[in-house]
């Protein structure tokens, strides 16, 4: 039900059951990632950030820095910074610290609240005269911001745009936009298309950290959606399709077998999967092309020396 910020605050049980259910009831059978993140799920994605082979983050935090006084676009004052799923300010950090210090407002979107207002904690300490505005809600759903002022410059960095399809992406860019407000910017952190031979070993990584982080999808729906997953029947996959540019993360079931989730039974064969995740590896051209079908200008667009990650500064 939207509160009066006009954001629809998710992951109640009833939604996790609902969106199980859907999904589960689909052919072939899906879950959606967003379920990944309980608290269990953030912890173990934290852990993931850290892997060697999981370069993204590192190569993304690395970027910014290394771009920082550039990022901020000439003349943009007392602005207000709004993250989408920013419930760790690491990367925005890179912007709020600035030395001419152009943000007087961060806002940040997510569905994690305990991980917001520690974070909000953390970062009233560290910038006093900062306003940090924390909004627990599922920042696909947003519909307005509440008054905040302007200038507006949008965050969306850690390639969760990956994890949209193509369509999605412009849908949620599209809204990003409206919300944000005509003049605005969009600062968007985007992996990029590669080698497989780099990126199967970062979503199978040997430590084991993304298998457990892709089965604790069923622990959740165990305890938070009366299921009975056999954990030990389904296996973590990742595999890459050349032709949709993303990689794939499935749970393989090892046997047949039935599950129950409420009153619900379903039915897997032996190798049966449940696709829980997609994240594409755009070109830079194709995330441009995306940000232009949702209305965005490019501006500027910035990528590491070996070309893994891009930035793009984008104007609404
Ligand atoms: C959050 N997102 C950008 C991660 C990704 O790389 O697609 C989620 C993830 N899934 C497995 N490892 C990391």
């Amino acid at each position: 039900m939207p509160n009066d910020t006009g954001f629809v605050p998710c992951e109640t049980r009833v939604d996790v059951v609902e969106a199980a259910l859907a999904g589960l009831a689909a052919s072939p059978k899906t879950l959606p990632a967003k379920l990944f993140y309980d608290d269990e799920g953030c912890r173990l994605f934290y852990k993931i950030t850290t892997l060697p082979e999981y370069y993204l983050t590192r190569t993304e935090t690395a970027l910014l820095k290394s771009i920082a006084p550039s990022l901020v676009p000439a003349g943009l004052r007392d602005a207000v910074l709004i993250e989408f799923g920013g419930s760790d300010e690491t990367k925005a950090r890179v912007l709020l610290d600035l030395p001419e210090r152009p943000f007087r407002t961060y806002v940040s979107i997510d569905v994690a609240s305990p991980a917001l207002l520690e974070m909000q904690a953390r970062l009233s300490e560290a910038h006093p005269g900062l306003t940090v505005v924390p909004i627990v809600a599922d920042f696909m759903q947003c519909l307005r911001l509440p008054p905040l002022g302007t200038p507006r410059m949008g965050f969306f960095p850690g390639s969760t745009i990956g994890n949209l399809d193509p369509d999605v992406a412009i849908r949620f860019l599209t809204t990003a936009r409206t919300s944000l407000g005509a003049g605005s910017w969009f600062l968007l952190g985007a992996d990029l298309r590669k080698s497989p031979d780099v990126l199967l070993p970062a979503y199978n990584d040997a430590a084991g950290v993304t298998a457990a982080f892709n089965l604790n999808l069923l622990r959740r729906l165990n305890r938070e959606a009366d299921a009975d997953f056999d954990l030990g029947s389904f296996q973590h996959e990742a595999v890459w399709n050349d032709a949709d540019s993303r990689i794939e993360m499935h749970l393989i079931s090892t046997r047949d077998q039935i599950v129950h989730l409420t009153d619900r039974t379903f039915y897997f064969r032996e190798g049966e999967s449940i696709h829980t995740e997609n994240s594409y590896k755009h070109t830079k051209e194709r995330v441009l092309d995306i940000a232009r079908c949702a209305g965005w200008e490019p501006h500027r667009v910035w990528t590491d020396h070996a070309g893994l990650f891009g930035v793009f500064l984008l104007q609404g």
